[in-house]
């Protein structure tokens, strides 16, 4: 049972593939979390079509809000306020949401917290992770976004670190698709490389740019990928396509780990977590659990259905702004390109990259 002075979060994402909605209490525990992929539809067209994307919320917001209040046993009266994600993302997808909470919020009268679709995949660890408190390091692995995060406080953060170019996601994606595994991408690598890869005479790039950088790039390796498989085609020779998808792995993986641990020694911070849907990464969790294990570091991550998206998440990084005091009116509106500046000066680089 929770008490009187309990917080209950009616959280709702939209921002890409994903219908989800969520009711969290205090940003921590779940007491629903449903969602609903779109993967069925768009693997038919090798991609996300965003029209597609935005009609299949549009035609699934409804149930899943009703099905995520019946599952956590509440009606709109027992939630506190509502939350939900407002970029950066798809507008078309965002715009579902974000008009599906401004309905609940202005018939019900209850509070509107907008948030940070990133805030979000990092307060994911929260969720599974009771114990873990800022500060800590948290690495951003998404379809949009690397990043190497400082979380000061809970809606506190500073980037370490950033790609200059691809987000490690979309490497994952183009990779898959060149090898022909086709989308969802990472998952679909992830596996192949697991199941039936293994180290051969294969090399492609680690990309370390500056030394003491804590940024990224990913364009190099991914075109090291195409470049081989093009050139090997070339010549009509049959390619082994789990040690390609082994070897990207390993080269993009052993990078984002050993710079995260280098970013946590330099500011002296002995916690360090995943966040984002990159996060699901089987080899990843383990590459990190080993180097965080070996630098005497204490390792955090989501558990696998909260590392890609979903609302829950969303429900937790809202609690924290709600207690914060963040209130949006009623004209929030879907920002694509969110640059946290709008909303909090110190997650400015956060927003700042954009996309999803
Ligand atoms: O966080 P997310 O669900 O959506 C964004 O905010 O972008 O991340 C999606 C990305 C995609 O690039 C997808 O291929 C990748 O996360 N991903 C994975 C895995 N699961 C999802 N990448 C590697 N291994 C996985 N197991
Ligand atoms: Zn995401």
């Amino acid at each position: 049972m929770q008490d009187n002075k309990d917080v209950k979060i009616l959280a709702i994402e939209s921002s890409c593939d994903e219908t989800s909605a969520a009711v969290v209490v205090n940003g921590r525990d779940v007491l629903s979390n449903e969602i609903y992929s779109q993967i069925d539809v768009h693997t038919l067209y090798g991609g996300v079509v965003p029209e597609i994307a935005s009609r299949s919320h549009v035609e699934k917001i409804n149930t899943v809000i009703d099905e995520a209040l019946r599952k956590a046993n509440c009606t709109l009266d027992d939630i506190d306020a509502i939350a939900v994600t407002y970029g950066p993302g798809l507008v078309g997808a965002l715009l579902v949401g974000v008009s599906a909470a401004k309905a609940i919020a202005f018939s019900t009268g209850k509070p509107l917290v907008g948030v940070h679709h990133i805030e979000g995949h990092i307060s994911a660890n929260y969720v599974t992770n009771k114990d873990l408190v800022p500060p800590y390091v948290c690495l951003v692995v998404s379809g949009g976004h690397t990043q190497i995060v400082h979380v000061k406080d809970y809606t506190q953060y500073e980037v370490l670190g950033k790609t200059r170019d691809d987000a490690i996601g979309e490497a994952y994606d183009k990779v898959a698709r060149v090898i022909g595994l086709g989308y969802p991408g990472g998952p679909k690598v992830d596996k192949l490389a697991r199941e039936e890869g293994e180290k051969s005479d294969l090399s492609f790039p680690r990309v370390y740019l500056d030394e003491n950088s804590f940024d990224f790039s990913f364009s190099g390796l991914k075109s090291a990928v195409i470049n081989y498989i093009n050139t090997e085609q070339m010549k009509g020779h049959e390619i082994n396509k789990a040690n390609v998808a082994y070897e990207f792995q390993e080269a993009a993986l052993e990078v984002v780990v050993k710079k995260t641990i280098e970013a946590a020694k330099a500011i002296g911070c002995n916690k360090v977590a995943i966040a984002g849907g990159v996060s699901a990464n089987t080899r990843l969790r383990e590459l990190m659990t080993n180097a965080t294990k070996e630098n005497g570091m204490t390792f955090y991550m989501p558990e696998f259905i909260l590392s890609t998206d979903n609302a829950a998440m969303i429900g937790s990084a809202g609690y924290y702004r709600y207690i914060n005091g963040t209130r949006h009116g009623l004209d929030l509106n879907a920002v694509p390109n969110l640059k946290m500046d709008a909303v909090d000066a110190d997650l400015s680089t956060i927003y700042n990259e954009g996309k999803n």
